[in-house]
């Protein structure tokens, strides 16, 4: 329902309020600290004692993890009693992939390259949370990911700036609507973490990153910039540093890139507790100078820790900070807040009724089960899938009946609720064709399992291996050296192979693996990562050819983890290992194993095949005035209907400074029945061939192109053209 909502006079509120009650309002309080608040609250990160007092929570200005109608309106209720300006309390929640209803992982959702469900999935979440309550999610998370043993790349859509930007509009989209103001059903959306996290050290969280600005700007800042161009309203700085400085003391990437170059003027969050890191981090030597260092840089709330409401006063009167910074902050706050309608309906969307009616409704569901289906990325298959009704399957593994499935950053969603694969396959075969056992758990082997499995598979004429990843293993601070399955997953698969039987392997985890022992020993291979909800009835869905899987990947899968970071658009290098005169050994190359990934950005199987042809240009020298049309044609060669996502990428040749050896450029997804064929046409103009040169202009240069489209980054047909001025 679109409303209009007054404008209030938020300079007033300002006028009247104490220099205490402002400073408050900078504050942010996980949901504990107020009074009977959801104890659900996923807390994270160090709760030392903050010396927070009670009047202190009164004030605050906004609250985190706190959702559920009924609480959040006592919470709000209790609140506007006791702030005698009757400012409401902002409600922010981690809405990352789904609210209730989870959705697969945003890795995972990045894999479906489908942005219109990408939208509807954080609509659906929006709305689900704005009826529990919640007024902003700290989402999309849009950082660029090319480590796998970081954790928290199942939160990015992965590796590839373009396809990163246009997710991070996709979901702010969904978030927000069109009328934040009007439409209660929608949540201001957070996009995170500025700026950079992805490119932690070693893929260890809150490392360092060290980068220089044309990496930054070309690699690195283009998702986030998209997120605000759509309209997000506020930005989460992050932990890591930027050269040499962390981003929540970093003036430069706040005040002067994002205010002044940006023109961006919603609200700047610190991630949690790190204006206090910047103790640590070493560039304060107190809570006095953190509250110093982050409110010049231009953080305006401050996120689980208390530098501000404990110095910021002093800092005030010892005139080391002009007191304007505090209203400029609390003004965009306030502005919020009105955008919310918050000061006409503090309440907003939160309606126990609503919520009964609406959180994990049956047509949430089966949005969060088509896309998890478009999400599954099969990644090998002689042919053994999909799998035929009248067959006898062995399903074995610790993730065969297991809720857990859902992911890290689900924590209202409950695995209780989640549809488990054996479960879901038992609905497609019955029970009597379906023998279920366990194997082995996630990391160790137990007694007499293995046994049990090859008894199981014995008789069965397939078998499926539910495998993966415990779901503590990614996600904030998950982070893994050796991103192999764990021995006993792999001894288990060593125990079935002797048998002969066709083995599927399924699997469920946050980061592309290295699957060495998977891999080359079974005959399929599906990436479920962490469906969500509706996972079990998605996969079964794939499995039994419900669903022609059409997922791609959005991160490259590693050969093995000593060629980390490995990534589709890397340079060549003056020694590329296959140009035509390379030398046998002073190449740039490993000795024992391969430069390529396993599989590329890109790669993904269908149970149907589609054939490429005809690569056309509409001319073979594009200028700014005139683009050029790409066009091909896709055939579906295979004997089912199928989606396939045609990939249009571009290399430069010569450039002011280096150039991948490819770089996304667009996509488009084509449905074909078999023997069907479509004509896809792509326009490329000047614009998509600018980049950053060694003195950040921004421009694009004339000379030779290679325009690639393909059904992957590496298999794509190539046809060349000239840019001229
Ligand atoms: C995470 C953020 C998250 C915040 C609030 C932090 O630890 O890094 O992504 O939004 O907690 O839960």
């Amino acid at each position: 329902m679109i409303e209009q909502c007054r404008n209030v006079d938020l300079q007033n509120y300002i006028d009247r309020m104490t220099q205490d009650e402002k400073i408050a309002q900078l504050l942010q309080l996980a949901a504990p600290f107020f009074e009977g608040a959801n104890e659900g609250g996923q807390i994270t990160g160090p709760m030392a004692s903050l010396g927070i007092t009670d009047e202190m929570v009164q004030g605050a200005g906004s609250v985190l993890g706190l959702a559920g109608a009924e609480e959040v309106i006592a919470v709000q209720k209790a609140h506007l009693a006791k702030n005698r300006h009757g400012i409401p309390l902002l409600v922010m929640a981690d809405i990352v992939h789904g609210f209730k209803t989870i959705f697969p992982v945003p890795l995972a959702i990045g894999c479906s390259w489908d942005l219109e469900l990408a939208e509807k999935s954080a609509e659906i979440a929006a709305r689900e949370a704005a009826v529990s309550g919640v007024h902003v999610t700290f989402a999309p998370m849009v950082d660029l990911v090319r480590d796998p043993r970081w954790g928290r790349v199942m939160e990015s859509t992965g590796e590839d700036p373009y396809l990163n930007s246009e997710f991070a509009r996709a979901f702010v989209r969904g978030f927000q609507g069109q009328n934040l103001q009007g439409d209660k059903m929608r949540v201001a959306a957070c996009v995170k973490h500025f700026a950079a996290y992805g490119l932690s050290e070693g893929g260890r969280d809150y490392n360092t990153v060290d980068l220089s600005e044309r990496q930054l700007r070309e690699y690195y800042l283009p998702a986030y910039k998209a997120a605000l161009d759509e309209g997000c309203e506020m930005v989460m700085t992050s932990f890591n540093t930027v050269d040499g400085v962390p981003s929540t003391g970093n003036r430069k990437l706040m005040r002067e890139l994002l205010r002044e170059e940006w023109g961006f003027d919603g609200v700047i969050i610190s991630d949690w507790g790190a204006v206090k890191e910047l103790i640590p981090h070493g560039v304060a030597e107190d809570e006095a100078e953190a509250a110093y260092r982050a409110i010049q840089a231009g953080v305006d709330i401050e996120m689980m820790t208390s530098c501000y409401v404990h110095y910021l006063p002093r800092l005030i009167q010892e005139g080391l900070v002009e007191e304007k910074l505090v209203d400029e902050a609390v003004m965009r706050i306030l502005e919020l807040k009105m955008k919310l309608g918050l000061f006409d309906e503090p309440l907003r969307g939160a309606d126990p009724k609503a919520e009964q009616e609406i959180v994990f409704c049956e047509e949430h569901r089966l949005a969060s089960r088509e896309l998890a289906a478009k999400s599954c990325v099969l990644l090998k298959n002689d042919g053994v899938l999909p799998l035929g009704k009248h067959q006898k399957i062995a399903l074995i593994g610790p993730l065969a009946s297991s809720g857990d499935i859902l992911g890290p950053w689900s924590w209202s969603g409950s695995q209780e609720d989640a549809v488990r694969l054996d479960e879901a396959m038992r609905s497609y075969v019955g029970s009597s064709r379906l023998i279920v056992t366990q194997g082995c758990g996630l990391e160790s082997s137990i007694e007499g399992q293995m046994e049990r499995a090859v008894a199981a598979a014995r008789e069965a004429d397939v078998i499926v291996l539910a495998l993966g990843e415990d779901s503590e293993w990614s996600g904030e601070a998950g982070c893994r050296s050796d991103i192999r399955l764990p021995q006993a997953q792999l001894d288990l698969i060593s125990w079935l192979k002797p048998l002969g039987k066709p083995m599927v392997a399924v699997l469920f985890n946050g980061r592309p693996l290295d699957l060495h022992g998977v891999f080359g020993e079974t005959n399929a291979v599906l990436e479920a990562w962490y469906p969500g909800s509706e996972g079990g009835a998605a996969v079964s869905d794939i499995l039994f050819g419900e669903v022609n899987p059409s997922g791609k990947l959005t991160m490259s899968i590693p050969y093995s983890v000593g060629q980390i970071p490995v990534y589709y658009n890397h340079f060549n290098t003056g020694r590329p290992k296959d140009a035509p005169d390379a030398q046998v050994r002073y190449v740039s190359q490993y000795l024992d194993i391969p430069n390529e990934p396993l599989l590329p950005f890109g790669y993904g199987l269908s149970y149907t095949s589609f054939a490429y042809s005809g690569l056309t240009l509409s001319s073979e020298t594009m200028t700014e005035k005139e683009p050029i049309t790409v066009r091909v044609t896709v055939t579906n060669t295979g004997s089912c209907a199928g989606e396939e996502v045609v990939q249009l990428y571009v290399r430069d040749w010569s450039g002011d400074v280096v150039r991948p050896l490819k770089e996304l450029k667009g996509w488009t997804k084509v449905f074909l029945q078999p023997g069907e064929k479509a004509e896809v046409a792509f326009t490329l103009c000047e614009k998509q061939l600018r980049y950053h040169h060694a003195n950040l202009q921004y421009k694009s240069d004339t000379g030779r192109f290679t325009v690639f489209v393909g059904t992957n980054s590496r298999d794509a047909a190539g046809a060349e053209f000239r840019l001229e001025k």
